[in-house]
């Protein structure tokens, strides 16, 4: 076994490998495979045991169970952006403060092994971070108390709390610098990110950072093309920004204030199209981008959580049309496109 400096040690690694610039895809599919490999030796978690694979369900989305937060690891870009995005949030948040209180992040919706913040406390001392942790699968609350402990960051450890993110009331002296969640599909589907971020907001006000900064939803085409050089592929297109889940959502798309619970009503936003043609080569789709912090951005189809969500609707020979969108909240929360009549 290796020792917990070892461990920081491997994790300090993974973390500089993730905040290099460029696109070096093959070192940091290296550091995703080191770094799962860490996470099998400190838990073991069995990711074909039926009981971590159950998925919780709430009245504002689904939280994935222990097997499937696991796997995020491997979508190497979005661990990757995320991890760098955090450190930079970090490293901008620790040159501007202005007394020794350490930077005090939230993470809402950890999994089983706090995936996005462990290479981040390796490389800053306890004086400089702390966490609180926020988790409502009880399976993947217990891992990841294990994983702090085997790690040796309990110092790092504001808080833990085995809640819903969604409805948790913190204490009004408490003082966050820093949210993360992911607790996100493409095309802000099924889990709970959008109540979680303005339930947060709402506790913590409007200039709180939140990672993700930005989610941004637009309705575009899916569109298969070749060339006589290359094999097929399929080029995307976007047509109209339609939702975004960022500082403005409660203020741009909210019906009313401040409410967060299963009956907040979104506005509807009608966009016209004209000119289009779709048919089915060319599929209507939502597309997903998210701007991690500043210039980290997961562009289209860079993640599973920007890959494009093929829209049942029959629009085909459809020339000129408006589309009714609106987002909701619910047990599977989604973006509703309707026709216009
Ligand atoms: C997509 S996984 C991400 C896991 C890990 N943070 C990562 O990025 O690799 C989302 C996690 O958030 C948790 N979660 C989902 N909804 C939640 C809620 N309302 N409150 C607290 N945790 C939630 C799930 O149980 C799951 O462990």
């Amino acid at each position: 076994m290796k020792s917990k400096n070892d461990l920081n040690r491997t994790l300090f690694e993974i973390g500089q490998v993730f905040i290099k610039e460029g696109r070096d895809y093959e070192s940091f599919k290296i550091a995703v495979d080191r770094y799962k490999q860490l996470m099998y030796d400190l838990l073991g978690l069995d990711l074909e045991d039926g009981k971590n694979r159950e998925n919780l369900s709430t009245e504002t989305g689904i939280a994935i169970g222990p097997t499937w937060a696991a796997m995020c690891l491997d979508d190497i870009t979005r661990t990757q952006k995320f991890v760098k995005g955090i450190f930079e949030a970090v490293e901008e948040l620790l040159l501007k403060r202005k007394d020794s209180r350490p930077i005090h992040i939230l993470y809402a919706g950890t999994g089983p092994y706090a995936t996005l913040i462990l290479p981040v406390l390796a490389s800053y001392s306890e004086k400089e971070v702390k966490v609180t942790l926020v988790e409502i699968n009880p399976d993947s609350f217990d891992h990841v108390i294990h994983i702090f402990k085997k790690l040796g960051f309990e110092g790092y450890l504001q808080d833990a709390l085995q809640v819903d993110a969604t409805k948790y009331q913190f204490s009004k002296e408490i003082e966050i610098d820093i949210v993360v969640s992911e607790t996100m599909q493409r095309a802000l589907d099924t889990e709970c990110q959008v109540p979680i971020f303005l339930n947060l907001q709402n506790q913590f006000g409007d200039d709180l950072l939140f990672i993700p900064q930005q989610v941004v939803l637009s309705f575009g085409l899916s569109q298969s093309s070749s060339s006589f050089d290359t094999k097929p592929w399929v080029e995307y297109k976007p047509l109209s920004f339609v939702f975004a889940l960022d500082t403005y959502t409660k203020r741009d798309f909210l019906l009313e204030g401040n409410s967060i619970n299963k009956a907040s009503r979104f506005k509807k936003v009608s966009r016209c199209f004209s000119n289009q043609k779709f048919s089915d080569e060319v599929l209507p789709v939502i597309l997903t981008e998210i701007q991690v912090f500043k210039n980290n951005w997961i562009r289209t189809n860079e993640s599973g959580l920007t890959t494009p969500k093929i829209v049942s609707l029959d629009l085909n020979g459809l020339r000129d049309f408006t589309l009714d969108f609106q987002y909701e909240i619910s047990d599977t929360p989604q973006l509703n496109i309707s026709i216009s009549r």
